[in-house]
């Protein structure tokens, strides 16, 4: 299904971000695992047999050290990249006047112009592609507006805005660009989370119950192949049936 398709999956050191470079790995994809977190990342690549690289989402040079090598790595070309990386656990449960400037300012850095920027860096080896494939992980609390995680929700909403406009940015070039909104999952980052948030979850889906990192990865895949295009500009919101997009 990826066989030889080569994909970076930034914020792949655990939770759902090493759940999809376990995935498409599988599925024979060439893999660059990126993330802030070294020690954890380099042990998920090495156990993928993938190749990892740090990255600061927060510094621009960073990010454009990390594309020169992933160029390297990669011989100038990405078929994929998966913009998964975010401030995604411990900012939840706090009434909207009660967040700090501090806080809010990172998640915005991070989870929006972070990934603005590892896209705009990412841009000229996806052109060179020629059936580049941007998948940008969202959540279903921007879709049914969940409370007391604002700053969060709000960055993800950015998420979805950014996929539809650079969906049109970059339809000429054949790249496409999707978005996913998963619902709650059974990752490490939730483990913070109210057990009343879960039950809301698991009793209102159309699927009942929990949902897992590894439930929601093959439909992600499937968006890194060259038969996704037409789905450009789309959100799915991957929840077994929470929220409908
Ligand atoms: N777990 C869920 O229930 C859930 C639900 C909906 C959406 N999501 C989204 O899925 C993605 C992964 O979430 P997760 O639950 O695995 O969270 P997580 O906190 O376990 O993983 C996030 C990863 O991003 C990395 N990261 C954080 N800041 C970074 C930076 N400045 N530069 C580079 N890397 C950085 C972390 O080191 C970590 O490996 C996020 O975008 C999150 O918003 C998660």
């Amino acid at each position: 299904m990826l066989k030889n398709r080569s994909i970076l999956v930034t914020g792949g050191a655990r939770g759902l971000g090493a759940e999809i470079a376990k995935s498409v790995s599988e599925k024979g994809a060439k893999v660059i695992i990126a993330d802030i977190n070294t020690q954890e990342g380099q042990q998920t690549a090495n156990k993928l047999n993938a190749d990892f690289f740090h990255v600061d989402l927060e510094d621009s040079s960073s990010i454009q050290k990390l594309i020169k090598s992933v160029s390297k790595t990669f011989n100038g070309k990405l078929d994929g990249l998966v913009n998964n990386a975010a401030i995604a656990t411990g900012i939840g449960g706090i009434q909207f006047e009660d967040i700090d400037l501090t806080s809010w300012d990172k998640v915005m850095r991070v989870n929006v112009r972070g990934t603005w920027l590892m896209t705009k860096a990412a841009a000229p080896l996806l052109r060179a592609s020629k059936s580049g494939r941007i998948v940008n992980i969202s959540s279903d609390t921007a879709l049914w507006g969940a409370p007391l995680l604002l700053s969060y929700v709000a960055s993800k909403g950015a998420i979805i805005s950014m996929t539809r406009s650079l969906a049109r940015e970059l339809g000429s070039d054949q790249i496409g660009v999707t978005a996913v909104a998963p619902g709650i999952l059974t990752t490490d980052s939730t483990d913070y989370v109210p057990e009343a948030r879960h039950s809301f979850y698991n009793e209102n889906r159309a699927i009942l119950g929990p949902q897992g990192a590894e439930d929601i990865t093959d439909t992600i895949s499937f968006l890194l192949t060259k038969g996704a295009l037409t789905l450009t500009g789309q959100v799915l919101a991957v929840n077994n049936g929470f929220v409908f997009s």
